[in-house]
């Protein structure tokens, strides 16, 4: 004969009530279950995703820990009750704490935040984390629980600079605590978002040792960097998206005087100047109004009325490209920026492009014209396909020929083959012409420095 324990039989005791009792909901009369944390209890799940939801991860950020920690005790308590839901307290506070931790840090990102090997972490759905290795993509192992936390975890790193993303605005740059810059993009415009990437501060600061130490450049290209950056030539560095462009701008940054005036203009600061007299300045996107914007234009506008030895623009993207030319050709020499282009030839036409935004109407000829007196030397840089990032051209910028910007090779990487590994082996030729910038070097006593690296060193 069945016998029936404690539990099966209260459970029988109130289906009969409920069955007398017409119109109650049946869960006010289910008898409570034990709920317990280390089950794969599917009401665990729920009641976990019950509190995220409820809980606004934006207030929640800015609360005391241990009033956070009280409040989701308060809530799951009320939650379990009213499913009635018997969870014991050791294990309310337990679960309690795994919802604080997640709601404080960045859940399933924290162990890749804290890798240092890892550079790009791109989050295209709860279980599609991607992450980028030594240059590498690849897929990383580990996972969101669901769309929602990523939304909330999201939603953390927006409000580190007081900005909410929701379907009116659904695009969100901002910076982690550590100087991180992520991009967020929300659904609508995310199809199976939310998208998060991030580009993670590097803390290992690559010098031009560093890049010559893991093969990004050759110790003479890093003579001729110094040197550049010494004699303050008028530097664009180009390159691709995550071919290391901001990083190249900061270990050439280094071989800047200590006793020069330096301002810093970027869209969000990665820069990391170690001179004593930096003054750093960042835009600002408009309010909610669609007010109050400053863009990187009015800042180098402004940067002109602060007495600058050089500016450093983090990225010319736009109608500013106009007047950091202009900076370039009244005196501001030495002045560095980045941009996103493929080739040098690339970049001097983003460039006239961009020229054309700001300032409509004004012929080629005189852009080309800027441009040739503005600049001097082209950096182009390219995270090849076996991962390393590397120098692979510099050119020197001549001189106008009719229409036409004549531009000089430097030096050029030419490929020669693969190691065992993959990896891809090459050197660097030069035709060891004098530069247009020459008479510069010469000011500077590093004329024949630069002619002497290009002449000994490439055989
Ligand atoms: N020479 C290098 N060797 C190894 N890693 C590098 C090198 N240069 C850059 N990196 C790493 O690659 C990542 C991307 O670098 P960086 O931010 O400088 O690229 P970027 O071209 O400025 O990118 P974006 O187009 O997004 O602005 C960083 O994590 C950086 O640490
Ligand atoms: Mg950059």
């Amino acid at each position: 004969m069945k016998t029936f324990g404690r539990r099966e039989r209260q459970a029988l005791v109130e289906r009969e009530r409920a069955v007398t009792v017409i119109g109650e909901p049946e869960a006010e009369l289910e008898a409570p279950r034990d709920l317990h944390l280390d089950s794969d209890d599917p009401r665990l799940e729920k009641l976990r995703n019950e509190v995220m939801e409820r809980i606004d991860p934006v207030a929640a950020g800015a609360l005391p820990v241990a009033e956070l920690r009280r409040q989701i005790e308060a809530l799951l308590h009320s939650l379990a009750n009213r499913e009635r839901m018997e969870i014991s307290a050791r294990d309310q506070a337990a679960l309690a704490e795994k919802l604080v931790q997640d709601m404080l840090g960045y859940g399933p990102l924290e162990p890749l935040l804290a890798d240092e090997r890892v550079n790009d972490i791109m989050v295209n759905g709860p279980d599609k984390v991607f992450i980028e290795v030594e240059g590498i993509l690849q897929r990383a192992p580990v996972r969101f629980r669901n769309a929602q936390q990523v939304a909330a975890i999201a939603q953390k790193m927006a409000a580190t600079i007081g900005r909410r993303i929701d379907e009116s605005s659904p695009l969100v740059d901002c910076r982690l605590p550590d100087g991180s810059r992520v991009n967020v993009v929300f659904p609508p415009l995310a199809l199976d978002g939310p998208y998060i990437s991030i580009r993670k501060f590097a803390r290992r600061r690559f010098d031009l040792q560093a890049m010559v130490q893991n093969g990004s450049i050759t110790s003479q290209i890093a003579r001729l960097l110094e040197i550049a950056a010494r004699c303050r030539l008028n530097v664009i560095i180009s390159g691709g998206t995550g071919s290391g462009k901001t990083t190249m701008l900061n270990a050439m940054s280094r071989m800047i005087d200590p006793r020069e005036r330096v301002i810093t203009i970027e869209d969000a600061a990665e820069l990391q100047l170690q001179q004593p007299h930096v003054v750093r300045l960042e835009t600002r996107p408009p309010n909610l109004e669609g007010k109050g914007e400053i863009t990187q234009r009015d800042l180098v506008r402004n940067a002109l009325r602060m007495r600058p030895d050089r500016i450093i623009l983090g990225e010319v993207r736009g109608a500013e490209a106009f007047d950091m030319l202009q900076a370039m050709n009244t005196g501001h020499d030495g002045s560095f920026c980045t941009i996103h282009a493929n080739s040098p030839r690339d970049a001097l036409t983003r460039i006239e492009n961009m020229v054309q935004m700001g300032v409509v109407n004004l012929p080629s000829r005189a852009i080309r014209t800027q441009i040739v007196s503005a600049l001097d030397l082209i950096i182009q840089i390219e995270r090849m396909r076996d991962g390393q990032r590397r120098v692979v051209a510099m050119a020197d910028v001549a001189g106008l020929e009719g229409d036409v910007i004549t531009m000089n090779d430097v030096v050029t990487f030419q490929y020669v083959g693969e190691d065992a590994t993959g990896r891809i082996i090459g050197r660097y030729v030069t035709p060891a012409t004098r530069p247009s910038f020459y008479d510069r070097l010469q000011y500077y006593g590093l004329g024949e420095a630069w002619m002497r690296t290009l002449q000994n060193a490439f055989e």
